[in-house]
């Protein structure tokens, strides 16, 4: 597919800057980071998962530089955030971007769950490591999700997270033009997140719509790094043709008030199934309006 001039300008932009990936090892961390490295940027790639130095070795043959380098360790660990940060400044000199990518989905409802250990692990990837990553970083990209948007039953934990993420981006916007923080908020996509996510797949309506492109997602995360005019945004990555910029007190969030407030999202006790078709649908057709 063929650039527009507005992303081919954010491709110049992008060499030799200094981007830090968390969640690198799969779906759009990687991408992004094959991404980053094809258009001359340095990518420091940080996961849990030890498969991230195989896919870093992959890319620097593939694009014949040593244009990534990685660090394995869990984000949940402040000393590891600022571990990977040191270790950035050490190998590239400085920092440009941080994408706060690494995530998780709960795999069962938290009114299923015994004791905190899901609920503490998703609250500290998904929301607290970004937050603190944000406090050393200049720009930032976090990546949120259309769960933080519209509540989703059965993800209360995971759409939480992102709604938090989501707020945490837009209370940043005062800071820019210092530290210019902006965010994503994709639709389902094609990533072992959600292939491998039990809840998820418990959906068939998921698998009916059918599942966004990985590259669309990295796109507009490049927008968010790159677009100046953006600072406390989140773009909404949607099935149309091009990402929403959502203000936080816009029409969308007046209308998600509205649906919740009408009781068509039901209590747990209720029928779950019908509240996820619900929301389903609502998401539907707010991705498939134009704006
Ligand atoms: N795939 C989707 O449909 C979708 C939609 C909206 C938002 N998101 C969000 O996108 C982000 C990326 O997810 P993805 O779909 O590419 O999933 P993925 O599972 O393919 O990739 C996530 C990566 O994060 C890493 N990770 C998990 N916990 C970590 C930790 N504690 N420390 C360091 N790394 C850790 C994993 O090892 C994995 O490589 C997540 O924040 C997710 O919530 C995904």
């Amino acid at each position: 597919m063929v650039n527009s001039p507005s992303f081919e300008r954010y491709i110049d932009s992008l060499r030799d800057k200094v981007v830090i990936v968390t969640g690198a090892a799969s779906g759009f961390g990687k991408r992004l980071s094959e991404q980053l490295a094809d258009y001359q940027a340095k990518v420091m790639m940080v996961d849990i998962h030890p498969n991230v130095k195989l896919i870093s070795d992959e890319i620097n043959t593939s694009v014949g530089t040593t244009a990534t380098a990685c660090v394995t360790c869990d984000v949940c660990d402040a000393s590891s955030i600022q571990g990977f940060f040191d270790k950035t400044i050490e190998l590239f000199g400085h920092i440009d971007v941080v994408v706060n990518n690494a995530g998780i989905a709960n795999e069962c409802s938290l009114f299923s769950q015994s004791d905190d250990v899901e609920l503490d692990r998703i609250l500290n990837i998904n929301l607290r490591a970004p937050m603190i990553a944000t406090r050393i970083a200049g720009v930032v990209v976090n990546t949120a999700s259309v769960g933080g948007l519209l509540p989703i039953s059965l993800m209360e934990s995971y759409g939480t997270t992102k709604a938090g993420l989501i707020f945490f981006t837009t209370s940043c916007r005062g800071l820019a033009p210092t530290v210019r923080v902006n965010a994503v908020a994709p639709y389902f996509a094609d990533t072992s997140l959600v292939a491998h996510n039990r809840l998820v797949n418990a959906y068939p309506l998921i698998r009916q719509i059918g599942l966004m492109s990985t590259d669309k997602v990295v796109k507009t995360m490049i927008k968010a790094m790159c677009d100046e005019t953006l600072a406390g945004d989140t773009l909404l990555i949607s099935m149309g043709n091009r990402a929403l910029k959502l203000g936080f007190y816009d029409k969308l969030t007046a209308d998600v008030t509205s649906y919740i407030a009408s009781g068509t999202v039901n209590k747990y006790a209720g029928s779950i199934y019908t509240a996820f078709a619900s929301s389903l649908d609502y998401i539907i057709k707010l991705i498939r309006s134009p704006n």
